[in-house]
C-alpha cells in the first residue's frame, strides 16, 4: 500500500513536470514563432432601418425616438459584396446600438458579423465601438472572432455612403483589417 501510494505521488509530481515544461513551451511559441495572419475584407451594410422587418426597438426607453437616451435598436442587417443591395450576400450583421449620451449624439454599438460564404463561412467576428450620430465614418474595435477567425483583432472603418432620410434605409461600406491565429501578439 506505502509503495503504491509513493508511486502515485512520484508519477503525479512527473505529471506536473511535464505539464510545465509543456506550458513554457507553448508559451515560448506563442511569443516567439507565431506569426499572425493578417487580412483585409470590404463589405457593405444594407442597414434597412429601425422601421423594417429586420430591426426593432426592444426594451427602450423611448421606442419611438432615435434620438432619445435610452432608445435601443437591434438589427439583422444583410452584408453584401458591392455596394448594390442586390448584389451576392457574403452574411448578416447582428447589432446592438443604443443612445449613451443625455444629448442624443453619442451611440454605443455591438455588433456580430456573420460571415455565411468564402473561406470564413461560419466563423464571426465581434466588433463594438462608440460613434457620434453625426459621425459619417466610424470606427469600431474588432475585439474577437469564432470557428475560423478565434482571437481575431482589428477594427473596421464604417463610411456611410447612403441614407434614405424617409426610410432610413442606409449603406455603408465597411473595411475590417484584423489579424487572427495567434493567442498572443
Ligand atoms: C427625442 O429626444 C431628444 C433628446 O432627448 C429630444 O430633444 C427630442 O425633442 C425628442 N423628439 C421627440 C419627437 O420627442
Ligand atoms: C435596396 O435599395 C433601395 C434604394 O436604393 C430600396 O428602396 C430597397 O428597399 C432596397 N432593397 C432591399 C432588399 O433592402
Ligand atoms: C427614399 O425612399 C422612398 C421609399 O422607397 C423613395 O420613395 C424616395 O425616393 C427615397 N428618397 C431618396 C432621396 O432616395
Ligand atoms: C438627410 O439628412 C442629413 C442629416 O440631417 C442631411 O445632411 C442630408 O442632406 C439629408 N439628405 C437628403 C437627401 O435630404
Amino acid at each position: 500500500m506505502a509503495r503504491h501510494l509513493q508511486f502515485s505521488s512520484s508519477s503525479i509530481k512527473l505529471c506536473v513536470t511535464l505539464l510545465l515544461t509543456i506550458f513554457a513551451c507553448s508559451m515560448a511559441t506563442s511569443y516567439s514563432s507565431c506569426r499572425p495572419k493578417e487580412t483585409k475584407m470590404v463589405v457593405y451594410l444594407q442597414d434597412n432601418g429601425p422601421a423594417s422587418p429586420y430591426a426593432s426597438g426592444v426594451v427602450s426607453a423611448a421606442p419611438d425616438n432615435s434620438t432619445a437616451r435610452g432608445y435601443i435598436l437591434t438589427t439583422d442587417n444583410r452584408v453584401t459584396e458591392k455596394v448594390s443591395n442586390k448584389s451576392c450576400l457574403v452574411g448578416r450583421g447582428l447589432g446592438i446600438y443604443t443612445i449613451a449620451s443625455p444629448d442624443g449624439n453619442d451611440v454605443v454599438a455591438f455588433i456580430s458579423f456573420i460571415i455565411e460564404k468564402g473561406v470564413f463561412s461560419g466563423s464571426t467576428l465581434q466588433m463594438q465601438g462608440q460613434h457620434s450620430q453625426l459621425d459619417k465614418v466610424r470606427e469600431y474595435a474588432i475585439v474577437g472572432g469564432t470557428k475560423k477567425l478565434r482571437y481575431a483583432r482589428g477594427y473596421v472603418i464604417l463610411e456611410i455612403l447612403y441614407v434614405n432620410n424617409t426610410t432610413f434605409y442606409a449603406v455603408g461600406k465597411s473595411t475590417l483589417t484584423f489579424q487572427y491565429g495567434c493567442t498572443t501578439y
